[in-house]
Order: C-alpha cells, then sequence, then structure tokens
C-alpha cells in the first residue's frame, strides 16, 4: 500500500541508526538524550504505585483532559490565569504533534531555531509545513534575522526551545527574551515554548519563561520525562483556552486519554514530601557529570575544539574546525564512541554553516565520560 505524500518525505533518522550501534557494550554512548536511571524516584514511585493498586477508578477510562487532580496541581504550580487551560499528553512529543494537527496546514510557515530538536523538526516536516530557520547564537536566536523572518514570511508559529536548547544547551538571556515576546507580539505569531529541560538548572539564576513576558501569544509544553521519568511519558501543554480546546478535541480522536494509573503516580511524586530533594538531588549529578566532560574536553581536544558553556540542560554542543560531520561521527564509532552530528539537527536539504557534535553527559559514568573523549582525541588527530 502506498504511504501518504508526508510520510515518503520524512527522512530516516540519522540518530536511530546511531543508538542501534551505540548499544555494543565496547561503545561509550553520548548520543541518546536518555537521563540517568539512577536519577529516577524509584523509592518514592514503590510507595505510591502500592497505594494506586487499592483504586479501581484509576484504572478506568478517564477525561481526556486529564486526571483532575494533576490538572489542579498543574493550575497552581504554573500559576496558570483563569482563562488559562492545561492538557495532558502522552508526553511533550505528543504536545508538538497535537499542535502541528491543528494549527498547520501545509505550506503554513513556522519558525525555527538552527539547530533544533530533531523530534520537532519531524513533526512539522510530517505536517509539510513551510520551515524557515534563524540561526542560533550562544545567547538565543539572531533577533535581526528573526524580526526579518517575521516581517517578510508572516509566520504562524515560532517554536523554541530557550531553557537549554536540544542540542546546544543555550540558554536565552533575559534581553533576548524580552525582546523575542516583543517580536511575537509585534507580528503577530504565537510562540511554542518547549520547556522539557527549565528545571534541570544547575548555575546562575532562574529566568523568566519568555511565554510570560507575552501570555497572550503563547502555548507551553512542559515534560515530565526528564525529572520524573519517560517511561511514564507525561507532559502537559497549557496557554490560553482557545489555542488549548482544539488539541483537547485532537487528542481525544487520537488516543483517548495519557494513562490515568501514571498521571496519578505523577502527582504523587510532585507533591512528594521529597520531590525538592529529588530534583536538587538530579541537578547536582548533571553539574558534576557537566564539569567533568567539560574539563576532559579542555584537557584532552585540541583548542580549535570548543565547548559552549552552559548552565543547565543535557547537552554540550561542541564546535569543531569544519568538517564532515557524518564521516566524523562514524570515525568515532569506529573508535568507541557514539555522538551525534549537527548535520541531523537541520530540516532536510538544509544545513548548518559550521560543524558540530552533541554530546549527551547524563547517562555515561564519569570514567566513561573521560574515556570517550580521550578516544574522540585519538580519532579527531587524524580527521579535523
Ligand atoms: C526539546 C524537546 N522537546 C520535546 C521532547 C520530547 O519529550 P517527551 O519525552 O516529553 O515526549 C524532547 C525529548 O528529548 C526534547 O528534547
Amino acid at each position: 500500500m502506498e504511504l501518504t505524500q508526508s510520510l515518503q518525505c520524512l527522512q530516516p533518522s540519522y540518530i536511530r541508526e546511531i543508538l542501534a550501534v551505540a548499544g555494543d557494550p565496547n561503545t561509550i554512548s553520548l548520543a541518546g538524550g536518555l537521563p540517568a536511571e539512577q536519577s529516577f524516584p524509584m523509592p518514592i514511585f514503590q510507595s505510591i504505585m502500592s497505594q494506586l493498586a487499592n483504586d479501581s477508578s484509576l484504572f478506568q477510562y478517564g477525561p481526556t483532559q486529564g486526571y483532575a487532580p494533576l490538572l489542579d496541581y498543574c493550575d497552581q504550580h504554573f500559576s496558570l490565569s483563569p482563562t488559562d487551560q492545561s492538557l495532558v499528553t502522552t508526553g511533550s512529543q505528543q504536545g508538538l504533534d497535537l499542535i502541528a494537527r491543528a494549527y498547520l496546514n501545509p505550506s503554513d510557515g513556522i519558525v525555527m531555531e538552527a539547530p533544533s530538536y530533531l523530534g520537532a523538526v519531524q513533526v512539522f516536516e510530517l505536517a509539510q509545513a513551510r520551515i524557515i530557520q534563524v540561526d542560533q547564537t550562544s545567547d538565543g536566536p539572531d533577533l535581526t534575522q528573526l524580526e526579518q523572518c517575521f516581517a517578510q514570511h508572516s509566520p504562524k508559529l515560532f517554536y523554541a526551545v530557550p531553557d537549554f536548547h536540544n542540542p546546544t544547551g543555550v540558554c536565552w538571556s533575559l534581553a533576548v527574551r524580552k525582546q523575542v515576546a516583543q517580536l511575537c507580539r509585534r507580528y503577530d505569531v504565537v510562540l511554542i515554548e518547549d520547556a522539557p529541560y527549565r528545571e534541570l538548572r544547575f548555575a546562575g539564576e532562574m529566568l523568566p519563561m519568555v511565554s510570560e513576558l507575552c501570555p497572550e501569544q503563547a502555548i507551553v509544553l512542559r515534560s515530565f520525562s526528564k525529572y520524573a521519568s519517560p517511561g511514564i511519558r507525561l507532559g502537559v501543554i497549557t496557554g490560553e483556552s482557545h489555542y488549548i480546546h482544539p488539541l483537547i478535541t485532537l487528542k481525544q480522536a487520537s488516543d483517548l486519554h495519557s494513562s490515568l494509573p501514571m498521571q496519578a503516580l505523577l502527582l504523587g511524586l510532585l507533591t512528594h514530601d521529597h520531590f525538592p530533594q529529588h530534583l536538587q538531588a538530579i541537578r547536582a549529578l548533571y553539574e558534576s557529570r557537566y564539569k567533568i566532560l567539560a574539563s576532559a574536553i579542555a584537557e584532552y581536544l585540541p583548542d580549535s575544539c570548543s565547548a559552549w558553556p552552559i548552565e543547565g540542560g543535557m547537552f554540550l554542543w561542541l564546535i569543531l574546525p569544519t568538517c564532515d560531520v557524518n564521516t566524523l561521527a562514524k570515525t568515532l564509532l569506529k573508535n568507541g564512541v557514539a555522538v551525534v552530528p549537527s548535520s541531523v539537527f537541520y530540516p532536510a536539504h538544509m544545513e548548518g554553516s559550521y560543524s558540530a557534535l552533541r554530546l549527551n553527559f547524563t547517562n555515561a559514568e564519569p570514567e566513561a565520560l573521560v574515556k570517550a573523549v580521550s578516544r574522540m582525541a585519538s580519532a579527531l588527530a587524524g580527521e579535523v
């Protein structure tokens, strides 16, 4: 049977190819976007799960919008206004899919940072949207380009990850946040603020979300994957109810609702007395792993390779002298290190203006991080 045209155009994921090989026990993988399993709150989950098994109503069909006590928690915790609504989704990835299906007709314009999160690129490509890219600087999107792009292309949406971007780790400065909010208002562009890494700040000051600066012009995606666990598959979309209401209708047609027992489990975690310590422990673990990776890079790699400093999140962006990053990633794999080349993070037929690798530091032990960098140093010596 013939596939839809949109699916025929979708590129096979290079990341999946790399991850398949990265499972080899002799390979150190810095390729995935996986949180550390030791960060999962298993003792808390165990105690909540045994209580959930006493409540049969949680194992019945439930409301599409989400488990009511979890929605109440989100209203309060995210300080939503009375005109806002929340929708619990099966991870933020489903949130992206619902937004694309609700708001993007083929050829509608959507602006993305370049490079950008691969899962979002795929969703917007499947929607056959017109993807317009704006370069990312170490401070956030290039504002001159962004304004030109809003003025010339009249896009409907701007998709962005302002806190600890995937893949670059960039966190927008306050000045950039204010200016982007102003531009969205001036040009009537709706901001899709994707914030899965916001809670993973281990240095510097917490900054306001961009959506707080233009609330009438924004939809926010929050994920629980990075500080609860990705396997529970839960996220929440919030925004003014006229944006969220159509998404609820779509979700009903898509999967009826996200798992109720998992929503109750998540609420149990978020309201648990030990939750603040749990968050602190994840931040401390990731900070220590980031520092180990950054100092190994400084020690082993040539000066021509530079890492953008970060204050949180899960990724380090290593800028290299210009080279063929796909070939380099394959060479590194042969040398026992899996990483993701920058080419993967651009839509089809577009490419970046420089060479880089995304290194994940959250899912490797300290010794493995150091060994990975020393293996990279040997492989790079012959390549760049
Ligand atoms: C920027 C970004 N958005 C969304 C997601 C998807 O998150 P979830 O596990 O909630 O579907 C990821 C996952 O890595 C991500 O990096």
